[in-house]
């Protein structure tokens, strides 16, 4: 009973590339606090992780790995459904109807689109301009209310929001019209060598980003490195010092200190210090997450038995909702 009268929550990451703790801290970090409050599907996006090059090998590799590291972090399967997108074959059904209910200019206008055909002018696949609908189809599918994701993903959520009432105004109440949900701090964690640009996996610089599965040495070398400013007040001020707001933020995340006090702590210290304090904090607190990484990733029974596991629990949610868009768009199902 008191499972029905929980909200419902759905997220998911994509398994390109290795996961960086702006992925951590902006979604990750939610996605296990909100467990035991909320009833939670969570999910391995590979069907939008083709819509860049990638080889067959890594994306196998990939899912596995992400997989082990969604549990080593605290995704608990007992409580949460965890599960890969193209395990669900509703994901790409639902998608192809949201198309006709999405339009060119809305998928047109969407910053990620216009940013990644920039990055790779040699493959702006349809994919990647369809990219939104299948996102909406993740989330609609599972009757979703919240949405937890980092601040470059709100376009997408808000796109998803627009599909849905659409839709339900069109044909009668279909989906639930979800909304996102912003982690208080750290829904932009920066690029450590270029603070005004986002911490992306998918950037070739090394020392941009931190790796949730970084070695502690690694760690403390990147941010050795990480860029501040000229001055050396530390303070949190976004727009005049990202490069250590950014730093504040992480330390925040990794140590559940509110980031006022943190600015108190920091006081008359310099840059270098930070930087340490930082860099042990943010070792300190992967580091379960990678000793549980190691032993996890090497149980691909196990891994493989969570993952239809929660193939079968989410199919069973997906194929209520797309029978209900079969009918009202008037699909005949003998
Ligand atoms: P992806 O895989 O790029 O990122 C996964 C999650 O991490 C967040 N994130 C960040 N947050 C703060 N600072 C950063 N530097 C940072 N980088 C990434 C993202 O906002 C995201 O929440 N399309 C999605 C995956 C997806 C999805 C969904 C998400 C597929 N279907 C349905 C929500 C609902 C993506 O590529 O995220």
């Amino acid at each position: 009973m008191e499972q029905e009268q929980k909200k419902r929550v759905f997220s998911a990451v994509q398994p390109t590339g290795s996961l960086t703790i702006g992925n951590y801290i902006g979604a990750i970090k939610n996605f296990i606090a909100m467990q035991d409050e909320y009833d939670c599907i969570y999910a391995v996006a590979d069907l939008h992780s083709i819509t860049v090059d990638i080889k067959p090998e890594i994306l196998r590799k990939n899912v596995t790995d992400v997989t082990a590291l969604f549990l080593a972090a605290g995704i608990d399967p007992e409580k949460s459904v965890f599960f890969v997108q193209s395990h669900v074959h509703e994901h790409a059904e639902l998608t192809w109807i949201l198309n006709c209910y999405t339009q060119f200019g809305e998928a047109k206008r969407m910053t990620q689109f216009k940013d990644k055909s920039k990055k790779a002018p040699e493959n702006v696949n349809v994919g990647l301009f369809d990219y939104p609908s299948l996102m909406a189809a993740d989330i609609l599918l599972y009757q979703t209310d919240c949405v937890p994701v980092g601040k470059d993903q709100m376009q997408h959520v808000e796109l998803a929001r627009t599909i849905a009432e659409r839709f339900n105004n069109r044909n009668g109440q279909t989906f639930r019209v979800p909304e996102g949900v912003l982690p208080k701090l750290g829904a932009k964690v920066q690029s450590l060598s270029n603070p005004s640009a986002k911490m992306s996996k998918s950037d070739v610089d090394p020392n941009s980003s931190i790796l949730i599965l970084d070695k502690p040495e690694d760690i403390v070398r990147k941010f050795r490195r990480a860029v501040t400013d000229s001055d050396s007040e530390i303070r949190y001020d976004p727009t005049n010092k990202p490069g250590v707001s950014n730093l504040l933020t992480i330390y925040s995340a990794f140590t559940g200190k509110d980031v006022k006090d943190c600015e108190k702590e920091f006081c008359g210290k310099d840059y270098a210090y930070l930087k340490a304090q930082v860099a042990e904090a943010t070792a300190e607190g992967l580091r379960s997450t990678r000793e549980n990484f190691e032993r996890l990733s090497k149980q691909k029974d196990y891994l493989f038995s969570v993952m239809k596991t929660g193939a079968e629990k989410a199919s069973y949610i997906a194929r209520r909702t797309m029978s209900k868009v079969w009918r009202k768009l008037g699909f005949v199902r003998p």
